[in-house]
């Protein structure tokens, strides 16, 4: 059992874990280079053991150092029939950017996951992958577990994704990979960009521009990618716990290193300093193409917003602790224009919304949108349904902190999912969170 209870002040450092993201496409784009990809400050996490094992099947050699991570990648197109099925766990990105990346080389694999990710579409990606020759073999509603064949001639594609998601998007670009001439992917929005960037990283030409539809990406296949050493920054979105917990909790101030500041995921930032966070930003510096940065954050004054759809994109996964924010802000914040949190880890608007009324909090909901109206205390004292998803779980450990009564946790084992080190960090800048 873990209780989330008042907390007098957050103070001190805090260690954050590598980007998640950025992880998984590090791993991937090491095994799809010949040689040796170096990786430091790689996120040590189930999902991205999921990505390593994954990998390791394919052909890879992955070994964990003392400082870093060494990959000995197979190259584009090297991947061998895995011998058992590719089990995704819990993770979404680990399934996706992977079935794009065999799906142009003449091999079988099954993929399974977990319960939540048996439940989350794959048509999303079966439909592009298929145009370029791959076949699916898939459980009812195109859920896992799914059999998938890869192309023996690869073709091509121009594909306008109606859906904005960089999950998409990086199948397709990695699919494209190994097809002989031009992918182009268009997107109405710019989602988060690090396939892009890596893979130019890696010595891949990628054009993205700003076109009439929205955002278009094209490669060229055949284009080899040239191993390297990464240092991976922290997690932008495992950051923004902290810094809510900071926010709501009195008298607390605490710093947060090497922060990924990449615009396609800051939004989460601009948003709560539009509702009056003090955030204060320095040392701006570039590492492995990314933009980085150190923050302090403290107690703040905060009033709610209407959060513009056109920012959803870039702070995807924020939304759960925005609306924990929300709920010590005065008036209400508005979030609209996100039901691609419907089909998370869990259904992030009800998961959300259920554990916020529970809390005492008023809130209006409807499949794409979710209204909190902020409250001079918030009640708390309630045992939290987390669905199995790590970003809930960690969202109402949060709130415990500011609310006047615990919370409680039906489970907390998600959240290894992607921040092992969440509990004991926020243990040692002094949140009440007991496990027993
Ligand atoms: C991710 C993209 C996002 C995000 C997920 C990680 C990625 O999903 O929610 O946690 O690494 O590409 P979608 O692209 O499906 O929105």
């Amino acid at each position: 059992m873990i209780t989330s209870s008042k907390t007098n002040s957050l103070q001190g450092n805090i260690i954050l874990p590598g980007d998640k993201s950025i992880s998984h496409r590090a791993i991937i784009f090491g095994a799809l280079s010949i040689g040796k990809t170096v990786i430091e400050g790689l996120l040590e996490s189930e999902d991205i053991y999921r990505t390593i094992k994954a990998m390791e099947k394919f052909g890879a050699r992955i070994i964990k150092n003392k400082n870093n991570w060494e990959v000995y990648g197979f190259g584009v197109g090297g991947f061998s029939s895995p011998e058992n099925v590719i089990d995704c766990g819990n993770s979404g990105t680990t399934c996706r950017l992977l079935m794009g990346a065999i799906s142009t080389t003449p091999i079988k694999a099954v993929f399974v996951g977990d319960p939540s990710l048996s439940k989350r579409p794959m048509d999303r990606i079966i439909e592009p992958l298929e145009r370029m020759g791959a076949s699916f073999i898939a459980r009812e509603n195109s859920f896992l577990p799914i059999t998938i064949t890869g192309a023996k001639e690869p073709l091509p594609i121009r594909f306008e994704s109606k859906i904005d998601s960089a999950q998409i998007k990086s199948a397709v670009l990695l699919a494209g990979l190994n097809c002989r001439g031009e992918t182009t992917y268009i997107e109405k929005s710019l989602t988060r960009n690090h396939t892009e960037n890596m893979l130019s990283d890696f010595g891949v030409k990628v054009d993205s521009k700003f076109s009439s539809k929205g955002f278009s990406h094209k490669l060229l296949g055949f284009q080899e990618l040239t191993p390297k050493k990464i240092v991976v920054p922290t997690d932008p979105s495992s950051a923004a716990f902290f810094i809510a917990s900071a926010l709501i909790v009195k008298d607390s101030s605490i710093n947060l290193y090497n922060l990924c500041m990449n615009h396609t995921r800051s939004g989460f930032l601009e948003t709560v300093k539009e509702m009056g966070a003090k955030i204060e930003l320095s040392n701006n510096r570039t590492i492995s193409g990314e933009l980085v940065a150190d923050l302090t954050v403290c107690f703040s004054k905060l009033k709610g917003i209407e959060v513009p759809i056109s920012r959803v994109p870039s702070m995807i996964d924020e939304y759960p602790i925005l609306s924990i924010i929300a709920s010590f802000a005065t008036g209400k914040t508005i979030m609209r224009g996100i039901k691609e949190l419907t089909v998370k880890e869990s259904n992030r608007i009800v998961s959300m919304a259920k554990g916020l009324k529970q809390c005492g909090i008023e809130i209006e909901y409807g499949d794409d949108f979710l209204i909190v109206s902020g409250q001079k205390k918030v009640t708390g004292g309630a045992k939290i349904r987390t669905f199995g998803d790590h970003r809930v779980a960690m969202s109402f450990l949060c709130l415990g902190q500011a609310s006047e009564k615990p919370i409680i946790l039906d489970e907390y084992s998600s959240i290894n999912t992607s921040f092992p080190t969440f509990i004991n960090e926020f243990r040692k800048v002094g949140a009440n969170i007991m496990q027993n």
